[in-house]
C-alpha cells in the first residue's frame, strides 16, 4: 500500500465513524506514525508503506476511532506555540485558554510607568520580578506559557492530581523551565505563601454537572472528569478559589480566571468587592476570562 491510498483510506474509514475533521486526524495519525511532518506526506506519498508503519496506522485509526482524542494518542499538543505532552491524566489544552495569557501580558503593559531611581537607570516595567501563581495546571501549559514570557517571572503551579503534576513536571523540563516554575501538589492554594503574587491565574474546572449533556461525549469519556467538572452548578470550585487568591496576592495584584458564559455573572457576583473587574470574550464572542484586581493598598490602611 502507498502513503497516498493508506491516508483516502483512512478518512474514509474515520468519515464512516463520524469522527469529525477526518483528514485532518488522519494526516495527523500518519505523521505521528512516520514521525514526519505534513510536508513529507505530500512529498513522498508514493512512497510504500511496510507492514510494521501499516500495524501502527491500524492501531492508531482504531483507537480515534473508538472516540480517543488524537492528542492522547500522539501524546502531543501545542500551546502557545509550545510543545506539550499530554496524557490522559491531563485536560487537553484548549486554544481559547491562550486568552488568559494575553490577559495577563495585556494587564502587565497597563501597569505605571517605570520608575526612575536616583542615579540609576530606569528600571523597566518587564525586568522587575513578578510572582505568578497558577492553580490547577493540568500540563503546566499556562505555567509554562507565561514563564517563557516572561523571563522575570517565577510560577508556583498547583494541582490536586499527582499524575497531572508528573505530566507538567515532564513538560518543564523539556522546556528547560523547572528553575523558575515551581509544582506543589495542593488543593487549590493550600500552603502558598500570602500577600506575595502579582497574579493568581487559573483555568479551573468550571463545568455544572447540570450541563453535563452539552459536554461532547469525547470529554466526558476520555478527559480526567475533576479537571472538567465542579459541581452541581459549575461555580463551586471558583467561588472557594477566590477568597484564597484574594489573601494570596499582593494589594494591587491581579487574579486572572478562564470561565464560561454560563456562570460569569455569578463570578462576578462573588467578584464584587474585588477593583476593575472585567470580562474579556473568546474569539466567538463568548465572555471566556475574567480579571479582577485585589484593592490596592489605601493610604494608611492595613496592608
Ligand atoms: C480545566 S483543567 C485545566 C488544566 C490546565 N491549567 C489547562 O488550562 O489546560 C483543571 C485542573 O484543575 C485541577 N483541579 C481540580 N480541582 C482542584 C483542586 N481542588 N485543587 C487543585 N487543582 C484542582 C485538575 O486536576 C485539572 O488539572
Amino acid at each position: 500500500v502507498i502513503l497516498k491510498q493508506a491516508l483516502a483510506a483512512a478518512i474514509a474509514r474515520l468519515t464512516a465513524q463520524a469522527v469529525p475533521s477526518p483528514r485532518l486526524n488522519a494526516e495527523t495519525l500518519l505523521m505521528f506514525t512516520l514521525g514526519c511532518d505534513r510536508a513529507y506526506l505530500f512529498a513522498h506519498s508514493e512512497r510504500e508503506l511496510n507492514s510494521d508503519e501499516l500495524g501502527r496506522y491500524e492501531k492508531a485509526l482504531a483507537e480515534r476511532a473508538s472516540g480517543v482524542p488524537a492528542q492522547y494518542i500522539t501524546g502531543h499538543q501545542e500551546f502557545w506555540g509550545l510543545d506539550l505532552i499530554v496524557s490522559p491524566a491531563v485536560l487537553i489544552p484548549r486554544p481559547e485558554t491562550e486568552h488568559v495569557i494575553e490577559c495577563v501580558l495585556h494587564l502587565l503593559k497597563q501597569r505605571e510607568p517605570p520608575v526612575r531611581v536616583a542615579g540609576s537607570n530606569i528600571l523597566q516595567p518587564d525586568e522587575s520580578p513578578l510572582r505568578i501563581a497558577d492553580v490547577g495546571t493540568g500540563s503546566g501549559c499556562i505555567a509554562l506559557a507565561l514563564a517563557k514570557e516572561l523571563p522575570q517571572a517565577t510560577i508556583d503551579a498547583t494541582d490536586i492530581s499527582a499524575s497531572a503534576l508528573q505530566v507538567a513536571g515532564a513538560n518543564a523540563a523539556r522546556h528547560q523551565m523547572q528553575s523558575r516554575v515551581h509544582f506543589h501538589q495542593a488543593d487549590l492554594m493550600a500552603g502558598l505563601p500570602h500577600g506575595c503574587y502579582d497574579f493568581v491565574v487559573s483555568n479551573p474546572p468550571y463545568v455544572g454537572e447540570s450541563e453535563e449533556d452539552a459536554v461532547q461525549l469525547e470529554v466526558r469519556k476520555f478527559e480526567p472528569r475533576n479537571a472538567v467538572f465542579a459541581g452541581p452548578k459549575g461555580s463551586e470550585v471558583i467561588e472557594l478559589l477566590i477568597p484564597q487568591a484574594y489573601i494570596a496576592l499582593k494589594p494591587g495584584g491581579w487574579l486572572v480566571l478562564e470561565l464560561s458564559a454560563t456562570i460569569a455573572q455569578d463570578v462576578s457576583h462573588l467578584l464584587r468587592p474585588w477593583a476593575a473587574v472585567c470580562i474579556t470574550p473568546d474569539l466567538q464572542g463568548i465572555p471566556r476570562v475574567i480579571c479582577a484586581q485585589r484593592v490596592p493598598r489605601e493610604f494608611g490602611g492595613i496592608a
